[in-house]
């Protein structure tokens, strides 16, 4: 592991407080290394969303501070459209362009934030689209294609703006069992292309298979952290009970 290079995302003291005085993330601190993939797993509300959201600053957090690198991301003077064009995010629902087909979901932010020719635009949209095995579909419209493909496609366009890591938030958990596996897959062909990423799951068979360092949520806090073979020897009685949880369900 690049033990020495500088982080591509550094989490300090991270707070955030909602209206209503929902105190979702309470200190969690952690780092992602160049090529490093970084697991966040606990049980529903234990605020492992917040925290993704607060890196690419779809939310504001309270305390603490966020770097992409030497950039502050939660600072007033940071462009945050930067900054997004260079974190790449899969939510949990698809969130495709219902109105466009699945080429022009891909090309989009090409032609519009990176400013590439449509010709352009197309050929990266092919490349990583054929990275998802998507490439039979490009006219079809996102009601017209599976969730597992959606989702896909929603990997191959935050791909596709060369992002420096990519967050992914329970990217199989909308989806149908037998759809799961082609959007693992999809995932574990950018692990093993070298692509950082910082990876929230309930597939914890996934995530010790995928993962270099997993952070175990609770209540807003990272109560047990460690590399994969943490989940053998669950030091909390909190994190057995979860793990008991997750692999009955
Ligand atoms: N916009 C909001 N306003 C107020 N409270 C919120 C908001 N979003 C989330 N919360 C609360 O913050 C806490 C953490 O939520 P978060 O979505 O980060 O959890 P999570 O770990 O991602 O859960 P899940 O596994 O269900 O997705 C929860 O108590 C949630 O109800
Ligand atoms: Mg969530």
């Amino acid at each position: 592991m690049n033990a020495g290079a500088l982080p591509i995302i550094r989490v300090q003291n991270l707070e955030k407080v909602y209206p209503g005085n929902v105190h979702a993330v309470r200190g969690v601190s952690f780092e992602v290394r160049p090529k490093q993939v970084v697991a966040i797993i606990g049980s529903s509300g234990s605020g492992k969303s917040t925290v993704l959201r607060c890196i690419n600053r779809l939310i504001e957090p309270t305390e603490g501070e966020i770097y992409l690198e030497e950039v502050k991301i939660n600072d007033s003077k940071t462009d945050i459209n930067k900054i997004r064009s260079e974190i790449g995010m899969v939510f949990q629902s698809f969130e495709l362009f219902a109105h466009l087909r699945v080429l022009e979901n891909v090309t989009l932010g090409l032609r519009k934030v990176r400013g590439y020719s449509r010709a352009e635009a197309n050929e990266i949209a092919r490349g990583v689209l054929e990275k998802v095995d998507m490439l039979d579909k490009l006219e079809a419209f996102p009601g017209q294609i599976s969730g597992g493909q959606m989702q896909r496609v929603a990997i191959a366009r935050a791909l596709a703006m060369n992002p420096k890591v990519m967050l992914f938030d329970e990217p199989t958990s909308a989806l149908d069992p037998e759809l799961i596996g082609s959007v693992l897959e999809s995932i574990k062909a950018l692990v093993n292309e070298g692509m950082t990423m910082i990876i929230v799951t309930h597939e914890i068979g996934f995530a010790r298979e995928v993962s270099d360092w997993i952070l175990y949520m609770d209540h807003g806090a990272v109560v047990e952290e460690g590399p994969p073979s943490m989940l053998d020897a669950p030091k909390t009685e909190r994190m057995q009970q979860f793990l008991g949880q997750i692999l009955d369900g």
